[in-house]
């Protein structure tokens, strides 16, 4: 069934576990996710970034997961990952999206507290609940420089949650997007001392190639929200091109596709054991 991140959020801290977010790019990782949420009776977050949204559209990507969503028991949600603008945000939420992030850690506090605040208050009328970022994850962000950048300030997370209402905060305590050239080191005293003085679910981004030892001490360190994007990716073109060098005359594409959906559909069952949202159905 399709809901909100609320409750579902809510209900992960209360009871000390985390809810896997998967960014999809295609019918079959929105398949493979939800078939994986099934198996492991797990509740899922299935996500789309801007550029997914520029290379096919929200009313798309939300039809797909829709269609599975209405007769699968477990609780899905469909959110949008790092919203970069009031306009994107107001267009997933019309066409059905359940949960907003609105990003807006690129800009000085205080623009980052004016564009989330106008999101919440649009979202919170229909009751969506709104995801916001404070501080800078790597990758992504690294080249922009706001001189208010580098990892979450604990004090400053609190006045953010308290000025704008939002429900959940993702934080920057070391993770970064994309493929790591080295393990990272996160600083998990800082993830602690933000759960002190903020007591909305916190979002860990950025965890493809964490290891799952330290994903585990984040959930118990207040995460509740835990998003991998660039491990789906690979794992769904890995299915892709070994069927194809094992055969290169192969021209259907459900023949590979069914290889990629397989193996991304093995990834997110590992990574909702890891978090441990499975049987929570
Ligand atoms: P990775 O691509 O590093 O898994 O990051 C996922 C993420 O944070 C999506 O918002
Ligand atoms: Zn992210």
């Amino acid at each position: 069934m399709l809901v909100t991140t609320k409750e579902m959020l809510l209900e992960a801290q209360k009871n000390h576990y985390a809810v896997g977010a998967f960014n999809v790019e295609n019918m079959e990782m929105v398949q493979a996710v939800i078939a994986a949420a099934e198996e492991m009776r797990s509740p899922v977050i299935i996500q789309t970034t801007p550029s997914t949204l520029k290379y096919a559209s929200p009313e798309l990507y939300f039809a797909n997961v829709k269609a599975l969503a209405q007769k699968s028991v477990v609780p899905i949600a469909v959110h949008l990952d790092h919203g970069n603008s009031f306009e994107l945000a107001m267009q997933t939420f019309r066409c059905g999206y359940t949960s907003i992030m609105i990003d807006g850690s690129p800009k000085s506090f205080e623009e980052n507290i004016a564009l989330t605040s106008a999101v919440v208050q649009a979202a919170h009328g229909a009751g969506i609940p709104v995801e916001a970022e404070l501080g800078t994850v790597g990758g992504k962000e690294d080249s922009l420089d706001n001189g208010e950048g580098g990892y979450t300030d604990p004090q400053k997370a609190k006045e953010f949650v308290e000025r704008t209402n939002c429900d959940s905060l993702a934080v920057a305590i070391g993770t970064a997007h994309g493929v790591y050239k080295h393990a990272p080191k996160l600083d998990l005293e800082r993830l602690s001392a933000i759960r002190k003085v903020v007591d909305i679910p916190l979002v860990l981004h950025g965890t493809s190639g964490v290891d799952d030892d330290v994903v585990k001490e984040c959930v118990k360190r207040g995460i509740c929200k835990v998003n991998y994007a660039t491990d789906l990716r690979i794992a769904y073109t890995k299915g892709v091109k070994e069927i194809l060098a094992e055969n290169p005359d192969v021209f259907d594409p459900k023949k590979y596709g069914t290889r990629g959906r397989e193996y991304v559909k093995q990834y997110v069952m590992d990574k909702m054991q890891v978090v441990g949202s499975t049987n929570r159905i």
